[in-house]
């Protein structure tokens, strides 16, 4: 698999031929203004919640690409009202796409669309492919719910967790949901975008690595393979 990051909670994931995309947010964030949005490639959108840092540019990118929308019942619905194509799933559901198995997981946070429809409970997802296994968190809090998915899941390759404190867990408690689920290979999201979430990069990495994990902190329209 291919992860490139975008910026705040934005992550693309190449598998195969398919081309992943999560919370696409770049044309408002600055510290993303080198990222051009016309040439990120897109076959499935997948929407962690309604909030404007996750979704800004989904319907942007979604029309010039056809991606097809994968979200809570409430965010995939106010999408295919925009004209967009989506796939409506809720809390611990399963669907096998093209690409693999999408597991709906919870997530403690909120969820209001830029509009302010209801954006029902916000979510995480685990994909399995023939490539591996990855958890998406999303925004959340550090919950008991992590340890359900090494009891429902194959073993994760890697995980995209949260850290930058205040609106979501911070990096520390990220360092126990990574034992929650037991993947020891993070690679950190939503930190620095704005004031209230701006991070120590060493502190963050050191605190990971006393615990023997890895903590990958991408520069933005930085790609790894993994
Ligand atoms: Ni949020
Ligand atoms: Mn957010």
């Amino acid at each position: 698999m291919k992860v490139t990051f975008y910026g705040q909670a934005c992550l693309g994931v190449q598998i195969g031929e398919t081309n992943l995309l999560f919370d696409p947010f770049i044309s408002g964030n600055p510290l993303a203004e080198n990222i051009d949005i016309t040439q990120i490639p897109a076959d499935y959108i997948l929407l962690s919640h309604g909030h404007q840092d996750h979704v800004l540019d989904a319907e942007a990118i979604a029309k010039r690409t056809g991606a097809k929308i994968i979200s809570t019942y409430e965010v995939t619905v106010w999408f295919q009202g925009k004209g967009l194509e989506g796939h409506p799933m809720n809390h611990g559901g399963c669907w096998n796409f093209d690409f693999g198995k999408v597991r709906m997981v919870n997530a403690v946070h909120s969820s209001v669309l830029p509009d302010g429809t209801y954006g029902g409970n916000p979510a995480g997802f685990v994909i399995e492919s023939k490539e591996g296994t990855f958890y998406f968190a999303g925004d959340t809090a550090l919950t008991l719910d992590m340890k359900l998915i090494p009891m429902l899941c194959p073993k994760l390759d890697f995980a995209i967790l949260p850290i930058g404190d205040n609106f979501t867990m911070g990096y520390r408690d990220a360092t126990i949901a990574s034992d929650f689920i037991e993947c020891n290979r993070i690679i950190g999201c939503h930190f620095d975008t704005f004031g209230f979430i701006k991070i120590d990069h060493d502190d963050a990495r050191k605190v990971f690595a006393d615990k023997g994990k890895e903590l990958i902190l991408l520069e933005i329209g930085e790609s790894k393979d993994i």
